[in-house]
């Protein structure tokens, strides 16, 4: 599991989390579309095993970015600040990547990937709604996935601390703030997809 818990115990790394039931993710309905800029594709690098070289996988972490798997490029990078020139990519995709941002960061990676695709691009987000803590004294939450990628399923979970106020709703208001149409949305349990696309 890729997770936020930076005092995770060595022999024990799951003791404090608390896991959804198991979401499934179907990736191979989606059509991915010419160059593709993966933000965050660092971890299981789902994205870059999905579609390969059409990839470039951009993540802060040189570590994450190492341990992901697949044949796509590999760019130390922050979302908030691409190194790209404008209108560069036809796709971008954000998987399980905003969770593990700070708020007050969401808006300026929403800027950068307005900035960075091509007229008429999509963005595909895929994300999370962290329910309210339970009775429970796990310090962390992770949502449990199987992803179904064509040739394999991954299976794996992303786990983040509770509390976090991010939802469905947070990122269409971003998005169209910086100036997206939304043309898809869906709710699978606490998971969400949304596509967007510039004008
Ligand atoms: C743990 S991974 C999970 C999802 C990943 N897309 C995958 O396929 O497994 C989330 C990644 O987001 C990255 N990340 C965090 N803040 C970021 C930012 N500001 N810009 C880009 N990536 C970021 C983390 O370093 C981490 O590698």
């Amino acid at each position: 599991m890729n997770d936020d818990n930076e005092n995770s115990e060595e022999e024990e790394p799951h003791k404090d989390v608390y896991f959804s039931k198991l979401h499934n993710v179907d990736l191979t309905r989606f059509n991915l579309k010419g160059r593709i800029l993966d933000i965050g594709g660092g971890g299981e690098g789902v994205i870059g095993q999905f579609a390969g070289a059409q990839v470039i996988a951009i993540d802060p972490s040189e570590k994450e970015l190492r341990e992901a798997p697949g044949d796509c490029l590999k760019i130390i990078m922050n979302g908030k600040d691409l190194k790209f020139l404008d209108e560069t990519f036809d796709t971008i995709t954000v998987f399980f990547t905003m969770m593990y941002m700070q708020m007050p960061d969401h808006l300026h990676v929403f800027k950068e990937m307005h900035r960075v695709l091509k007229p008429n691009g999509e963005l595909f987000l895929w994300d999370l709604t962290i329910p309210d803590k339970p009775e429970t004294d796990k310090k962390f939450y992770a949502i449990k996935l199987e992803i179904d990628i064509g040739d394999k399923k991954i299976s794996t979970g992303y786990g983040t601390k509770w509390g976090k106020k991010f939802n469905l709703e947070h990122y269409i208001d971003l998005g169209k703030k910086v100036g997206f149409d939304i043309t898809e949305r869906q709710v699978n349990g606490e998971t969400f997809f949304i596509k967007f696309k510039k004008d």
